[in-house]
């Protein structure tokens, strides 16, 4: 159904999908998703329930970082689409009652943007230089990176622009993504151009990447802490280049342009900050509207640090902006292979990579972490296959593999597979076409597909599609800050939010709910109702002022 056009603060609590293009549905049969798979697969997302989309970068791309290194912002990526194909697709998710955010890619281009290549083709004093940042490397030949900043990808954050001459240039990403330069006057004019090009087209907002690094001390100063050089560094106040408090400046000028629609755009940050309380710093009426928690995307299935996450969470923006909510994305292990193992924390499934996994608790942790996540106040982000009980696919062999980021080893393409859609005989599971995919599927994901799940009551696929439904039943205007936590033992998170309560057991023993409870939705299959059994998340009304469940 058409949403309320005149709805300002439908990003407040909306179920955002992320559409990782690639992956999602190939419409043309060449392996490789594109807009017109996502266009015939709308109706599909209609009935899932989500309120919007965000899609990962759509833009021309030489490909080097799944399109996180863009050389044109004003068209489609070829392999898929045309712009009147995403403009297609923005009708009819809006046609569909679905909202559509972008990525947008500030931080770097890719090498093969003219801006980039006009830079390198122009003499060193050229403003066309201002664009990026150049330095001549140290050392007597200057075969020296100019100072000692690392790549998140592997290696240094600096690659010389010819083997003799003296300057390089920066990357905290790939080396075919040269960081832009936020001090240039022209580029920061080119960006509101951007922003307005993709409003215009109609999409209600925009994902910031790599948000809060855009601007970098201009000195260019070597890091001194060894921990630094790390994503999350300890000094983030004078870190040379990340979180600089002069970031927002940016997005002051990006919300006036948001603003000046009718409803204004909206922007939603991918800020790896500290603390919830630097992360506020870039939430307010006058900067950006809200920004992703990834507490819980590394956070282990543990009651207690899972509590700590959502008070934390919850207290650090003190009302300043709805709460979001990320379990998985396009960047990380999925979760059902995180919750698969004795320690269930991020860093942990990054050390044990390809070890043997309980996959069939990883789910069950999982269908529970969802309904844990959707009822929680604010907005929830869903990773494309997280419906379908995706795991990792942790044994692609090394010659198949995409990803340039080799710090993070061995790279993500392992949550990146095409997603199943049918169990139609195809090597993708009616992916598209009838070859491979651009990365190779599991044989055993036509269990899994959409088909197979869809008609299945007890599969992951139904439990998402009944949850948000509910969940857009039972929300009411104000439950987007509301929280208050229930009596209950320690391994057990129960609370409530508007009328819906929750209860989350995460302990050993089964948690018995008193027989007046009104039970609307369980994690678990099958059995009583009224017990919580380990690992399940069971959903229950209760009206205002009413007693707990227990
Ligand atoms: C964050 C994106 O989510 C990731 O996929 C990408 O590699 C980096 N930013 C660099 O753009
Ligand atoms: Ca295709």
């Amino acid at each position: 159904m058409p949403y309320d056009v005149a709805d300002r603060s439908w990003w407040q609590t909306a179920v955002v999908y992320q559409v990782y293009v690639r992956s999602f549905a190939d419409g043309n049969g060449d392996g490789i998703g594109d807009l017109l798979g996502l266009r015939q697969r709308l109706p599909y997302l209609h009935e899932l329930g989500v309120d919007a989309l965000w899609i990962t970068p759509w833009y021309s791309t030489p490909g080097v970082d799944g399109g996180y290194d863009v050389s044109d912002y004003y068209d489609i990526n070829p392999e898929y689409g045309t712009l009147a194909d995403a403009e297609a697709v923005i009708t009819e998710a809006h046609r569909l009652g679905i909202r559509v955010i972008a990525d947008i890619v500030p931080n770097h281009t890719s090498d093969q943007h003219p801006w980039f290549q006009r830079a390198i083709a122009a003499d060193p004093a050229d403003p066309a230089r201002n664009r990026y940042w150049f330095r001549p490397g140290r050392g007597e030949h200057a075969n020296l990176p100019p100072n000692n900043w690392l790549s998140l990808f592997g290696g240094p954050a600096w690659t010389r622009l010819t083997p003799e001459g003296p300057d390089w240039y920066l990357h905290l990403f790939a080396a075919g993504q040269p960081d832009l330069n936020w001090t240039s006057p022209a580029l920061a004019a080119d960006f509101e151009q951007v922003l307005r090009f993709w409003f215009d087209r109609g999409i209600d907002g925009f994902r910031i990447d790599v948000a809060h690094g855009l601007t970098k001390d201009p000195l260019l100063p070597d890091l001194v802490h060894g921990d630094d050089l790390v994503l999350l560094g300890g000094a983030q106040q004078s870190h040379p280049h990340w979180d600089r408090d002069e970031t927002i400046d940016i997005y002051r000028r990006w919300r006036t342009v948001a603003d000046s629609y009718d409803p204004p755009k909206v922007f939603v940050a991918e800020a790896w900050v500290d603390s919830t309380e630097r992360l506020r710093r870039y939430l307010s009426p006058d900067a950006l509207h809200s920004a992703f928690n990834f507490g819980l995307l590394g956070c282990p299935w543990q009651a207690a640090a899972l509590r700590r996450e959502i008070v934390d969470h919850l207290a650090g923006l003190g009302g300043a902006a709805p709460a979001t909510w990320v379990l998985s994305n396009h960047d990380v292990i999925r979760h059902v292979t995180r919750y698969s193992r004795e320690d269930t924390s991020l860093d942990e499934a990054r050390q044990h990579y390809g070890e043997p996994a309980d996959l069939e608790l990883g789910r069950r942790r999982a269908r529970a972490a969802a309904l844990l996540t959707l009822a929680l106040p604010g907005s929830t982000y869903i990773y494309q296959g997280d419906e379908l009980s995706l795991a990792e696919v942790e044994d692609l062999p090394a010659a198949v593999r995409q990803d340039p980021n080799t710090s993070d080893a061995p790279g993500r393409d392992g949550c990146r597979i095409p997603l199943p859609w049918a169990a139609d005989g195809t090597p993708t599971h009616g992916f598209g076409g009838t070859g491979p995919g651009w990365l190779p599927s599991p044989p055993d994901w036509a269990t899994l597909s959409v088909t197979t799940q869809s008609g299945d009551p007890s599969s992951s696929l139904t439990l998402y599609r009944t949850a948000l439904a509910l969940r857009s039943k039972l929300r009411a205007p104000g439950d987007e800050h509301d929280l208050h936590w229930l009596d209950a033992s320690p391994q057990v998170l129960a609370f409530r939010s508007g009328t819906l309560g929750c209860v989350v057991n995460i302990g050993r023993e089964p948690v018995q709910l008193s027989t007046q409870t009104d039970v609307l939705l369980t994690s678990g299959v099958g059995g009583d109702p009224l017990v919580v059994e380990p690992d399940t998340t069971t959903w229950i009304h209760i009206p205002a002022a009413s007693a707990g469940p227990f």
